[in-house]
């Protein structure tokens, strides 16, 4: 297998809104991460993954770009950006910039254009369609709810938005709007910027002729019609052009894509190791693990076997053959300690989660708060929540399908957006020390207790505890490059599996529950030289006794 930074890198990803405010307006900005670059160093990461700093009327958080080549007037300037660049690059940290592409703002120029006249130039720039019978020109719903195609009064003609309606879709089969985009990148590169993570890479393409999709439950469903926009009849066309017009030109960029909907088969083509197209996606199965026939927001209990069968199959399936990328949680997604952990055994159940995420094969990312240990926010009132998604669900449960507004309620503390987006908890000063003004969203309020000033005070905290882990896999190939075995698939409680590479075999042992369990090492293990790799309990004595503690986690590596 090639050797290459990106393999071996562990990311982090910073949501700049917020991450850390330095001018007191209550907005994360690119000032307040300059300032927090040594935090990140000392936590030993290797890149960062930014979300969205480009000019937007942030209608989804900056994932609506009004201009791709500028900054955000809320984030600061573009000196402020080279400014964090150098920063990074000087304490030897990369950046991959967020690539949105499927879609722009309906306020950027090419839309403004493209709507005004069906004979502008930039008409063909987003995908516009007549209405059939005075409705929308297909079934398809948004991501967010409801139809997918806004009525334009002004040309009498749909635009489609696979997300908000602000968000209109470029339409990928022009060449003119594709070399637009390549520019776009180049000038990025040129920059300096080390890669891109590419925003729902997988719905670039769409069936030609739009036809109308699937209705499963009700025509009110999220996604109708994802058969014929996901992994399109074009998509990897379009990769291998994105990779001979813009990547190949730069030397050991990284790409991440997003990949919704993208099955193993063809992850193997988007991330193959032969380079034709990207490094690597992001799949989406495990975070369906606790979504009911209903999808998202009708949450069901996951169980233990399910996470574990799906993150086996990506190790072992794509082993040799593509490359894989590790998350327990993002910005679209709740807490991880929240979701897969317990609140109640908080500092053990991160450390054992941190475990798996940086003793697997693919690339780890980490979500920003993650290291501290943050978890989901309980705020009472959906006025408190700022998510343009949950304020769409909210109208569409509550508001048309009459859910009672506390049993949604439980839905958005499990598994709202917003619950990631919390502003970072610095210290135990007013508003979590993110800034001096009002937070544009509230702090969690259990910041007096979970800060990044008492993580860095005390040697046992979940921080140095992954700071560990990123180190040893700096040190330890094993840990990145290891094949991968799972034993005792049937358990509901342990997650157990061994690495091998190069003559040495690594075992990981994951308890996943809040109570003690039983677990015997195989003959094989006890004949074999054993040396501690990590471990989140300060001994392992109990072990021994064939006793693993709550979500106690263990490696060790044999030779
Ligand atoms: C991606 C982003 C998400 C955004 C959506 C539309 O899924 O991660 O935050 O809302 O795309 O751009
Ligand atoms: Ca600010």
């Amino acid at each position: 297998m090639k050797r290459v930074w990106w393999k071996e890198a562990v990311v982090y990803q910073i949501y700049p809104r917020s991450f850390m405010d330095s001018n007191g307006d209550g907005v994360g900005d690119l000032r307040g991460i300059i300032s927090k670059l040594d935090y990140l160093k000392e936590l030993g990461i290797d890149a960062v993954w930014l979300s969205p700093c480009y000019k937007s009327p942030n209608d989804d958080n900056g994932y609506d770009i009004s201009d791709y080549r500028d900054i955000m007037d809320e984030f600061g300037t573009l000196d402020d950006f080279k400014e964090l660049l150098s920063g990074m690059h000087e304490r030897g940290i990369k950046l991959v910039m967020d690539l949105v592409v499927n879609h722009s703002s309906d306020e950027h120029k090419w839309f403004i254009e493209s709507r005004s006249s069906k004979d502008n130039p930039k008409r063909d720039y987003y995908i516009w369609r007549d209405g059939k019978d005075g409705k929308a020109p297909n079934n398809w719903t948004s991501c967010f709810g409801g139809s997918a195609w806004e009525y334009d009064k002004e040309t009498d003609q749909y635009y489609l938005h696979l997300f908000t309606k602000k968000q209109p879709d470029l339409n990928w089969e022009n060449e003119t709007l594709r070399k637009e985009v390549y520019d776009m990148m180049k000038y990025w590169f040129d920059m300096g910027i080390d890669g891109f993570r590419m925003d729902v890479v997988s719905m670039y393409s769409k069936v030609p002729g739009l036809p109308d999709g699937k209705v499963y439950g009700s025509e009110t469903d999220c996604a109708i019609g994802a058969e014929h926009f996901t992994n399109g009849p074009r998509i990897h066309e379009f990769m291998k052009e994105i990779n001979k017009e813009v990547l190949s030109k730069y030397k050991d960029v990284m790409t991440v894509g997003e990949a919704s909907g993208v099955t193993i088969e063809e992850a193997k083509k988007y991330a193959n190791s032969d380079g034709s197209e990207l490094s690597m996606v992001f799949h989406f199965e495990h975070m369906g693990v606790d979504a009911g026939e209903g999808g998202k927001w009708d949450i069901k209990k996951w169980k233990l076997t399910d996470l574990k069968k799906i993150l086996s199959k990506w190790e072992t399936e794509l082993e040799g053959k593509a490359w894989n990328s590790i998350y327990l949680s993002n910005h679209d997604q709740p807490r991880m300690v929240s979701r897969f952990g317990s609140e109640k055994f908080r500092e053990e159940s991160s450390k054992m989660l941190f475990t798996m995420l940086l003793t697997m094969q693919g690339t780890p990312y980490i979500y920003q708060g993650e290291e501290i240990g943050m978890t989901n926010v309980h705020f009472p009132s959906i006025d408190d929540y700022r998510d343009v998604e949950v304020k769409n669900m909210w109208k569409e449960y509550v508001g048309n399908r009459g859910y009672k507004p506390e049993d949604f309620m439980k839905a958005v503390h499990y598994i709202a957006r917003d619950n990631n987006r919390t502003p970072i908890q610095w210290d135990d000063s007013e508003n979590a020390g993110f800034t001096t003004g009002t937070p544009w969203i509230g702090v969690n309020p259990n910041y007096k207790e979970i800060n990044v000033k008492n993580a860095l005070a005390d040697k046992n905290s979940i921080f140095y505890y992954v700071k560990e882990l990123i180190k040893l896999r700096h040190e330890n190939p094993i840990a990145v490059y290891g094949d991968f075995k799972e034993y005792m698939e049937d358990s509901e409680s342990l997650y157990v599996y061994e690495r091998n590479f190069e003559g040495k075999t690594m075992l990981v042992i994951l308890n996943f529950t809040g109570e003690e369990q039983n677990f015997e090492l195989s003959e094989k293990f006890k004949d074999m030289n054993s040396k501690l790799y990590i471990s989140n309990y300060d001994n392992t004595d109990k072990f021994e006794n064939n006793t693993l503690r709550p979500y106690e986690a263990i490696v060790y590596i044999y030779e």
